[in-house]
């Protein structure tokens, strides 16, 4: 049996094979659903619960964890299907057992496991537990990711439960920080979970960081990925989350970012005359145009939610915008989005759709759509390419 002291062992379940997370998110390399079992010398809890897929290996290991004892609580830090899954099976097992959550969580716990009847304890902010010798105490940590979630800090072992703030969607055997083997890899899912499901929520994952360095813990134990020791990468994880919400600077420079897709360069052309206009218009502005074709999506959707103000290009295929154009918009931070100014050109041949239904799309994602949306009939001859750039260049002075 894992554990990560003398009192808590870990019940996490390994999915090596996970490929797709949440039906968004890519995952190379798999993943581990954490919880754990706290020992205390009245009670004992189980920290988080686990998908409903892996109910029977969990109960398994709660079951070894606990030695033929019962768990008196079971504390639900959020209710994400992948850690609420088997919270019914759980409660099946071990009727008398306590869910402990904050408000958020009570509500939704119903909907998940269908028990009208189950009346969770209801926690705030800086309430607590005693587990006798051990205390629970929990930190409310809203929109980390979700509405729900909370941490849960032990004092007397300076131990922080912190959920999916800081975890990664990552899959090795040995559960701790120091003991990665695959040490890039591991940087690049930290990364990729940060930027999937942590990034809408910048100003909130500067109040948790807050809160965690007040604790200044020496082991964060989050919900998915390696724990992470003070002697370990906790540092180094705090600092890029740091870095990663951190808001621009007032006199950072702009950046403006053009996406677009072209089968025989038309649209391409008019993407390079607009970025022209704009750097005329705007000559601090950070102006980077990109093709869609062979380019990673993850790493654009970033590009484009870290924009202040974009432009999307597509000619028209078979009625519509081309695929590559709508698999960009599906990595849109639609949480964030709002008012974020956006044009749109492209290339048609006859009639001409893909532009305004890029169009209606953002206008139902709330961004500031600019209007006109500029095309060109096939090839563009220089006279439109100069009227390109005309429009380049006032998109930028409408951004002033
Ligand atoms: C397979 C295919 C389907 C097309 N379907 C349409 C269409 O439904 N409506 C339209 O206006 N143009 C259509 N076109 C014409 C293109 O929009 C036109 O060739 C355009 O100039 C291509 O721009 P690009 O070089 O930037 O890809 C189609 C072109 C291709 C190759
Ligand atoms: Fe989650
Ligand atoms: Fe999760």
């Amino acid at each position: 049996m894992h554990a990560i002291n003398d009192k808590v062992f870990i019940t996490s379940v390994l999915n090596p094979n996970m490929r797709v997370f949440d039906v968004v998110m890519c995952t190379e390399y798999g993943t581990s659903y954490n919880s754990y079992v706290v020992v205390g010398s009245d009670k004992t809890a189980l920290i988080d619960a686990n998908h409903a897929t892996f109910s029977h290996e969990w109960l398994e290991k709660v079951d070894e964890a606990l030695g033929g004892g019962k768990p008196d609580y079971l504390v639900l830090n959020h209710t994400e299907p992948d850690h609420s899954g088997c919270v019914a099976a759980c409660l099946k097992r071990y009727p008398e057992l306590e869910v402990v959550c904050s408000a958020a969580a009570a509500i939704n716990i119903k909907h998940i496991t269908n028990l009208p009847e189950l009346e969770p304890r209801v926690v705030k902010d800086g309430e607590s537990i005693d587990l006798g010798g051990l205390t629970l105490q929990f930190v409310s940590a809203p929109f980390l990711h979700w509405p729900d979630t909370m941490f849960t800090w032990i004092p007397e072992q300076k131990l922080l439960f912190s959920c999916d703030f800081l975890g990664a969607h990552f899959c090795e055997p040995r559960l701790f920080d120091h003991k990665i083997v695959f040490a890039r890899d591991y940087t690049t899912a930290f990364k990729e979970y940060y930027d999937a499901i942590m990034a809408p929520f910048g100003p909130w994952v500067a109040k948790g960081l807050d809160k965690l360095e007040a604790l200044d813990p020496e082991v964060v134990a989050p919900s998915h990925g390696p724990i992470l020791t003070k002697r370990g990468r906790l540092a180094t994880g705090i600092e890029h989350y740091r870095a990663w919400s951190a808001v621009p600077a007032a006199d950072t420079p702009r950046k403006i970012s053009l996406f677009y897709c072209s089968a025989y360069g038309n649209t391409q052309k008019l993407a390079a005359a607009i970025a022209t206009g704009i750097r005329k218009a705007l000559p601090e502005a950070r102006v980077c145009a990109h093709d869609l074709v062979d380019a990673d999506m993850a790493h654009l959707g970033a590009e484009l939610n870290s924009s202040d103000a974009f432009l999307l290009g597509s000619p028209t295929l078979n009625r519509d915008a081309v695929p590559p154009i709508w698999n960009l918009v599906a990595e849109i931070d639609a949480v964030n989005i709002a008012k974020r100014p956006v044009a749109f050109f492209g290339s048609y041949g006859w009639s001409g759709e893909a532009l305004p239904a890029l169009s209606e799309r953002l206008a139902t994602l709330k961004a500031a759509v600019y209007e006109p949306q500029f095309r060109v009939r096939f090839v563009p001859s220089e006279n439109e390419l100069d009227a390109a750039e005309e429009f380049g260049a006032e998109f930028a002075r409408s951004l002033e």
